[in-house]
């Protein structure tokens, strides 16, 4: 199996995603860290270890991390996934307790002590991954790639421009998109597309199983006439970033130069993909800047990724 590390704030898709990973046979999860976005970060590990003990994964080590981005306050996103973040579908508290350190430390930790370079999957603001690159940067060397859900190649959802977790932290999102190793950016373009149909969730809402309940119930929290929310009814969101992991074939990509807007005003936390033709990758120097090359989802196929869930 791959081994993955996922820094979530779930967070209703981020816990679909949590789902499906930890019971992947291709995916050997070797930690889940935590950061403050859609819920504050307490509510966040909180929310991740009901999920995995859900999901029967409850030996899975947690950390807490960032409780706010590097610079901004944290901006909550509760009127999108409920009060205690995750839907109020009123989980039962989780049994155990995170890890006793903080999330930097567990991600260093597990990334060099991986036998096998690890591939990170972000799904939440990227305070933590930026923290870590910055501290640590001896990490990259047992880093695979990093496949992130974040950024638009259209339009935005936190703003006209911005998704959320770049725009939540957009200097966090700055950081990690130079971080010298491949990156996938699963971005809103695809992270829309992926919906399971009706008949689907109402056959997980109504399984024998806690955990497909549980998934159907998360699948068909949200109406989005009402909520506003990036995911609508049967999105699996954060979750296909995970497919795009196990099964890479699905989502095709194409290698951009991609910057992050860092300037007050409308276009903070914009992903600026550049989309013209280019003669070659020695001209993606813009001026005095170098910019970054990631591969970005442009398409999905969504029956192949919502069947591999
Ligand atoms: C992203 O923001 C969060 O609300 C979701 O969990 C997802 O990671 C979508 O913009
Ligand atoms: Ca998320």
């Amino acid at each position: 199996p791959i081994p993955v590390i996922i820094d979530c704030d779930t967070g209703v898709d981020d816990a679909l995603a949590l789902l499906f990973a930890v019971r992947h046979p291709g995916l050997d999860v070797r930690a889940i860290t935590c950061v403050a976005g859609n819920t504050d970060v307490d509510g966040v590990v909180r929310n991740t270890l009901t999920v995995l003990e859900q999901a029967g994964a409850g030996d899975i080590p947690v950390a807490r991390g960032a409780e706010r981005p590097l610079i901004e306050p944290a901006r909550s996103a509760r009127h999108v996934h409920g009060e205690d973040g995750m839907g109020d579908l009123g989980l039962p508290a989780p049994t155990r307790v995170p890890v006793d350190v903080d999330a930097v430390t567990l991600l260093r930790r597990e990334i060099l002590a991986s036998p096998r370079p690890v591939t990170l999957i972000p799904m939440a603001p990227l305070t933590n991954i930026a923290l870590l690159l910055r501290t640590h940067p001896e990490v990259v060397r047992n880093i695979e790639r990093i496949v992130f859900m974040g950024g638009a190649v259209a339009t935005g959802n936190a703003t006209p421009v911005a998704e959320f977790n770049v725009w939540h932290d957009p200097e966090a999102a700055a950081v990690l998109l130079t971080a010298g190793v491949p990156i996938t950016m699963y971005g809103l373009d695809v992270f829309k597309r992926v919906l399971v149909p009706a008949a689907d969730v109402q056959r997980l809402r109504e399984s024998a199983q806690p955990r497909l309940r549980l998934a159907g119930e998360l699948l068909a929290h949200r109406d989005p006439a009402t909520s506003g929310d990036p995911t609508p009814t049967g999105g699996l969101g954060d979750a296909g970033a995970v497919c795009a992991v196990v099964d890479p074939g699905g989502l095709t990509t194409e290698l951009l130069p991609v910057e992050v807007s860092l300037a007050p005003g409308a276009t903070r936390g914009q992903t600026v993909v550049d989309r013209r033709p280019r003669p070659g990758e020695s001209e993606i120097h813009e001026g005095e800047r170098e910019l970054s090359l990631v591969d970005v989802g442009l398409d999905v196929d969504v029956e192949r990724y919502v069947k591999l869930w």
